[in-house]
């Protein structure tokens, strides 16, 4: 029988999560659907409710249910827990599972796609919302010799961070303190892009070589790429890889399989602003 998956959103009609499952299920030959559902605040629990009655296997939670989607599973992932939001589902004989594969997402990018390990090197993110809080225990457990949170309001970095800080291996604090960090990764997990802003970061903050990430996609070359690039980053990367390995993770934990996220990178590289 064929299996159904959705993503449900508001607005979904822009989401590329329907391309991109489409071509892994086409890849791995699976008998499934995945289709986008609009919701709206009232009818979120109920449209979950309805398609897991009607015997739904798996939903995508997109912008901007991710929150209120906590109260609706009965287990859930230590990824999603730290994350304190869910972007995907699994229905079983155990119930509701919740999982936040986003992290996982932008780790593989990054390691896999990228090529650019992530162990024994400095890593600085950018922001403290609800962005950074994903990815922050995915990127830790990579085991960065050095990982530093830095956000314009200093007390929500440490809230990140939380139990995991670390004198001289896991920090947190006000921009300023990338200042000669020489960082080999350079993550921007704030909402700046979004609203044409640059980041204040320091002098030093790039190493040679060093890599710059911008969680955002389709916003071209922003002014946080332009300043990395002065900085003295090599490599530019925006958040397109990442929304395809989220959805290879979601994929994994669904179909058990893993795809190959190559050929699906290069068929939605064309639809994006180029950087
Ligand atoms: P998201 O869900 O995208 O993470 P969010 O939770 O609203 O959105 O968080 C936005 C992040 O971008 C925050 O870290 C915010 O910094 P503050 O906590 O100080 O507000 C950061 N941010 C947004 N605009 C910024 C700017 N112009 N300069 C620096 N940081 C900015």
């Amino acid at each position: 029988m064929t299996d159904r998956y959705a993503l449900v959103g508001n607005p979904v009609a822009q989401s590329k999560s329907p391309i991109l499952h489409a071509a892994f299920a086409r890849q791995l030959n699976q008998d499934m659907t995945y289709e986008a559902i609009l919701a709206t605040k009232e009818n979120f629990h109920e449209t979950v409710r309805r398609f897991i009655d009607e015997g739904g296997k798996g939903m995508n939670i997109t912008a901007p249910f991710k929150l209120d989607v906590l109260d609706l599973v009965d287990t859930m992932s230590e990824r999603a827990q730290a994350a304190q939001a869910i972007n995907t589902l699994k229905f079983d004989e155990n119930g509701v599972y919740g999982d936040n594969t986003d992290g996982a997402g932008l780790v593989s990018d990054i390691q896999e796609y990228m090529g650019v390990k992530l162990k024994g090197r400095r890593l600085l993110v950018v922001g403290a919302g609800g962005a950074a809080r994903g990815i922050f225990l995915p990127l830790l457990q990579t085991e960065p010799a050095y990982f530093l949170v830095v956000n314009r309001t200093a007390h929500k970095a440490h809230e990140i961070i939380g139990d995991h800080a670390d004198p001289g291996k896991v920090e947190a604090g006000a921009i300023e303190l990338a200042a000669d960090g020489q960082f080999d990764v350079v993550i921007n997990a704030t909402s700046a892009s979004l609203t044409g802003d640059h980041l204040p970061l320091p002098q030093g903050t790039y190493a040679k070589g060093s890599l710059a990430y911008e969680l955002a996609y389709n916003k071209g070359r922003t002014p946080f790429m332009d300043d990395a690039t002065r900085g003295g980053a090599a490599r530019l990367a925006d958040g397109l890889g990442m929304l395809v390995g989220q959805a290879a993770e979601g994929f994994l934990l669904w179909r058990g399989i893993r795809p190959d996220v190559t050929e699906v990178m290069r068929m939605l590289r064309s639809t994006v602003k180029p950087i």
